[in-house]
């Protein structure tokens, strides 16, 4: 339980607030390629704050204020050019900058674009993301996780906007037992009011109804690692036991199993509203090499109809905590203690960012930023491509399955 302030503190991340101070020092994902690339002009709201991203017609990227500098028309309606974005009001245009290059009405030899800048942010793109940094200079480095740059994968992510707060997304990623009644019993009620009876995704709820023997979590130098072992699993060989799964500060989980991961990513929109990404791999089957795939495939979860699947039933326990959830009632149970050990670490980084620290997963060093590995559980000798699709392929035009001859190898055949 804590107090309003503290649940104020680790919950509001506007400019100027303790946790928005923190969370102002990593970079976010703000759009995928695909998006992008069927508009180039998008509206862009992070840690609450407004932003028109854009991308020239040279492919550079741009983000910067919201609003034009002359009469403050959103520039989410702008016209990409050459050298940067125009406003569709008076065709004021701005580079990647904010520097104000053009005011087609104005007499050139008063020279007064020279004196306009609007706000501009760090964008980069890495692993089929647009990525977004707006905290204080020198920005940190863009992180190289593994999952970002692994060669010969097929990667897909699901979107879903939730609306509440990032930190219960986040805290879900250290609540191990919710597995068994969210994912296995509703899961299978879920199923039945839906009158759905195939045996893949009965077997799917049967395996997360298993009891969790023992949990732990652990933290390391990235985050928490979590552990758990269940029903019918030994100790001695159980990788779920033995290597476990990362929490990635300050607001991934690392999931997965054979041949799939899947990097569950909580971005804070605002106070309210968090954009979660599922962003998944795939690898092929043994010796088959992937053509280039191009832009990322790029899918929404659905937050409500969806509730047999696995996804659908996180996202529609979120929300359903309220929109911040009020922490000052909550009665934690022994089974919470990996979100106590979250909260601390939380309270800690931000003690960190106050003293003019850098908080944990801050990059600043190239040699050490080529590719992070995230400790994660291993499965060998169990096929990925279809264990993965078997368990998770399932959803409303999840991409994967067009993928199938690809992954498999009989697209080649
Ligand atoms: S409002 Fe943008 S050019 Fe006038
Ligand atoms: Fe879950």
């Amino acid at each position: 339980m804590l107090t309003q302030e503290q649940n104020e503190r680790l919950t509001r991340v506007g400019p100027g607030t303790p946790m928005g101070d923190l969370l102002r020092r990593y970079w976010y994902p703000v759009a995928t390629d695909q998006q992008l690339g069927e508009n180039p002009v998008r509206s862009v709201r992070l840690l609450g704050e407004n932003l028109t991203l854009f991308r020239d017609r040279q492919g550079r990227l741009g983000l910067v204020q919201q609003r034009c500098a002359h009469r403050s028309v959103d520039l989410k309606h702008g016209i990409p050019t050459e050298e940067g974005l125009r406003c569709p009001y008076h065709g004021w245009m701005y580079d990647a900058n904010g520097q104000c290059l053009e005011q087609p009405a104005e007499d050139p030899a008063h020279n007064f674009a020279a004196r306009v800048q609007i706000a501009a942010y760090d964008v980069q793109e890495l692993g089929g993301l647009i990525w977004a940094y707006i905290g204080p200079q020198p920005a940190p480095l863009l992180p190289r996780w593994d999952i970002f740059v692994a060669d010969n994968v097929f990667r897909q992510v699901g979107t879903t906007t939730v609306p509440c707060n990032w930190l219960q997304c986040q805290e879900n990623a250290v609540d191990t037992v919710h597995v068994e009644w969210m994912h296995g019993a509703f899961g299978q009620y879920a199923l039945e009011r839906k009158g759905i009876t195939d045996e893949a995704a009965f077997n799917q709820t049967r395996n997360f109804l298993r009891h969790h023997i023992k949990i732990g979590f652990e933290r390391n130098a990235f985050g928490i690692q979590k552990y758990r072992l269940r029903d019918g699993e030994d100790e001695a060989t159980a990788a779920s036991w033995l290597e476990g799964h990362p929490l990635v500060f300050p607001n991934y989980v690392l999931i997965g199993g054979p041949g799939r991961e899947e990097l569950q990513m909580r971005v804070p929109v605002d106070d309210t509203t968090t954009w979660h990404l599922a962003y998944q791999i795939y690898h092929p089957a043994d010796g088959v090499s992937l053509p280039p795939l191009g832009e990322i495939e790029t899918f929404d979860v659905p937050i409500e109809d969806y509730p047999e699947y696995v996804l659908g039933q996180d996202v529609l326990a979120w929300p359903a905590q309220g929109p911040v959830t009020d922490r000052t009632v909550e009665k934690l149970a022994e089974t919470d203690r990996g979100l106590i050990m979250f909260r601390k670490m939380l309270e800690e980084q931000i003690q960190v960012v106050e003293d003019g620290g850098d908080p944990i997963n801050t990059f600043r060093d190239p040699a050490a930023n080529v590719c992070i590995e995230l400790p994660m559980e291993h499965y060998p000798g169990v096929n990925a491509y279809r264990v993965g699709t078997a368990r998770f392929g399932r959803g409303p035009n999840n991409p994967v399955e067009r993928y199938m001859d690809l992954l498999t190898g009989a697209a080649a055949r």
